[in-house]
């Protein structure tokens, strides 16, 4: 059984993501596994600025916004789940500011070992879509030493504006890859 934080990186509850999100929640609960889900629509997590007082200081960020609240919830967890829109053909700035924050756990560049999934949602459907995404989360996992467990991406999930309408066959086949993990 894993402890797994799935981290909702958009604005929209109930949207894609957040439904995208849900399925695969439902899975991995199916499964047996310890989840916990945060939403980050209406937290507020600011940039990092690079100021490196985390390293001097215990690995407290200086910043003092909603990232405080999450720092404990990323040491507890084993795995880390990271779902995000795709915004103009990379992730989305929360889910960047996020990642970024994670700096502050990190001690001459290592990280705490976690698994990580990433889960993202997108409007168009070509077989490039992701491909900026998912190259800079394979990346990111190489050089945090993660153990990358997979990703699910939805693409197509067009909508008119306020109409979000991600498919079913992606919340059934999300739900799946969330029993699959083990
Ligand atoms: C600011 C913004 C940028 C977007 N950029 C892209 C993009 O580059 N490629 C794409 O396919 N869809 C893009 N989309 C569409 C979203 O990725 C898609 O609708 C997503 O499913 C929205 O997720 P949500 O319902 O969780 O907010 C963009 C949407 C917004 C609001």
């Amino acid at each position: 059984m894993k402890k797994i934080l799935v981290v909702v990186c958009c604005g929209n509850l109930n949207g894609n993501t957040d439904k995208l999100a849900n399925s695969f929640i439902e899975g991995l609960l199916e499964t047996g596994h310890e989840v916990k889900k945060v939403f980050l629509g209406n937290k507020d997590i600011k940039g990092c600025k690079g100021c490196g007082a985390c390293q001097l200081n215990h690995h407290i960020c200086a910043i003092r916004d909603d990232m405080q609240d999450l720092y404990p919830l990323v040491n507890e967890c084993d795995t880390i789940v990271i779902a995000s829109p795709l915004y103009f053909w990379s992730i989305s700035a929360i889910a960047k500011s996020f990642i970024d924050r994670l700096y502050a756990l990190s001690t001459n560049d290592k990280y705490p070992r976690k698994n990580s999934i990433l889960l993202m949602t997108a409007g168009d459907n070509q077989d490039w879509t992701f491909d900026h995404s998912l190259s800079y989360y394979h990346i990111l996992t190489e050089a945090l030493g993660w153990n990358d467990l997979g990703s699910y991406l939805a693409g197509g999930c067009k909508g008119e504006s306020g109409n979000h309408s991600i498919d079913e066959k992606n919340l059934g086949e999300v739900y799946n890859f969330g029993k699959k993990i083990i």
